[in-house]
């Protein structure tokens, strides 16, 4: 926190950061204590506010500061810090930190229109904004001294989401090979009639476009969707079980994880007719057959996968209870050999299949996660935090 007027606004956002499960560290410059006193933020962060640059021990603040953070906001930002950020200056123990720290930056900025529109601080912002910082605002309103303009801190909410986006954007999968399924396979009966699920591609869409904001190189196996994947993503096609198959055996060698969230047919049609079946013909009999379960066998095969690398399955479920959700999951995860499994709930029209929310919970060997009913990019940023710890643990 640095001193601007606004200072009082970041109470809300420190509350709703320790709410979400953030351990959230205070640093506040001199200036921002002659706005609001350090005891309000020691007792809403639940830790202590860190003002000394020299804290006269052995440790030294801006170091242990900056290692240990996985993001850093600034709210308010005042044009000084801004010019300091800018600049490189490091001559007190916020600006020491964020001279250090390798996080993602997160600036609001709060000041007079008159100082938000010089063409220094325009030119600082654009400075930071080119280094990668996230700039939140300033929004236009009342300001100080009864102006009215640009120069106002944004709601705590907008800069929660855009603090959240940021932690998303943390590249922990940075160099990381990562093969995504998605959508539902086609099993051809004859050549224009084939049996399908209702996998709409959302959810490993989600996952691949997370991954990819992470910093990993994902490649997606594409089936039948209901929209097209997303843009700058590596995408193979792979309609039917078997081409899945083939799909992720030839790249499974070289990934680092390996995410099943497509919706894969369990038989199909044993013989498929070459011509077109004739309605006049009469209803045809149909032999179905297993396909060959590509998670069990990536979980299983030896050589299959890359030493070290994460598998994770998915469990398509009619089931909106966590706790047997939950069962289903730990069930599944032992019978396949995958590291995590996520089950979902199919069977309720908020989740599932065609929406963009799900209801799921994630199995590892640690237990299970009740994620909730959330978004499918949520959901897909809470899986991929589950990966990265388990490659951080298997690269240990
Ligand atoms: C009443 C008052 C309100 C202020 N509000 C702001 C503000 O909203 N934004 C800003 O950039 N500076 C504001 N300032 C000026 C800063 O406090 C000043 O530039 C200070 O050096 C900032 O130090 P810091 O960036 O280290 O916190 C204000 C000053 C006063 C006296």
């Amino acid at each position: 926190m640095t001193g601007g007027i606004a200072a009082y606004k970041a109470i809300e956002v420190v509350r709703t950061l320790a709410y979400l499960g953030a351990e959230v560290r205070v640093i506040m410059t001199p200036s921002a204590q002659k706005f609001v006193g350090t005891q309000t933020f020691t007792a809403v962060s639940g830790n202590p506010v860190a003002t000394e640059m020299f804290s006269g021990g052995p440790e030294v603040p801006h170091v242990e500061l900056a290692r240990g953070a996985s993001l850093a906001v600034v709210a308010p930002a005042t044009a000084n810090t801004l010019a300091k950020l800018a600049t490189g200056a490091a001559d007190d123990l916020l600006t020491a930190t964020l001279l250090m720290t390798r996080c993602p930056l997160v600036l609001a900025p709060a000041m007079h229109r008159e100082m938000w529109e010089h063409e220094a601080t325009a030119a600082n912002v654009a400075t930071l904004r080119e280094r990668g910082a996230v700039i939140v605002g300033p929004e236009s309103g009342p300001l100080l001294s009864g102006d009215h303009g640009a120069g106002r801190l944004v709601e705590p909410s907008e800069l929660i989401e855009a603090a959240l986006e940021a932690l998303g954007r943390a590249q922990d999968l940075s160099g990381m090979r990562v093969i995504v399924t998605a959508g539902g396979t086609q099993e051809p009966i004859d050549p224009v009639r084939f049996i399908g699920n209702r996998s709409s591609g959302l959810m490993g869409f989600a996952v691949a476009s997370a991954a990819a904001a992470r910093g990993a190189k994902v490649t997606l196996v594409v089936g039948a969707t209901a929209t097209a994947p997303p843009l700058g993503i590596d995408v193979l096609e792979a309609k039917t079980a078997e081409d899945m198959l083939a799909s992720v055996r030839q790249l499974a060698p070289d990934a680092d994880v390996i995410v099943k969230a497509a919706a894969v047919a369990d038989f199909r049609p044993a013989h498929p007719h070459e011509a077109k079946l004739k309605k006049a013909s009469g209803p045809p009999e149909l032999e179905l057959v297993p396909t060959t379960d590509i998670l069990e066998e990536l979980g299983k095969a030896a050589g299959v996968r890359k030493p070290g690398s994460i598998l994770v399955g998915f469990a398509a479920e009619i089931e909106a209870d966590p706790k047997k959700l939950g069962e289903l999951a730990v069930a599944k995860r032992a019978a396949k050999g995958a590291d995590l499994v996520v089950a979902n709930d199919v069977g309720s029209t908020d989740s599932g299949f065609e929406v963009r929310t799900n209801r799921a919970v994630i199995a590892s060997a640690d237990g299970v996660q009740d994620a909730g009913l959330v978004s499918k990019g949520a959901l897909a940023d809470a899986l991929l935090n589950e990966v990265v710890r388990l490659l951080q643990r298997s690269q240990r």
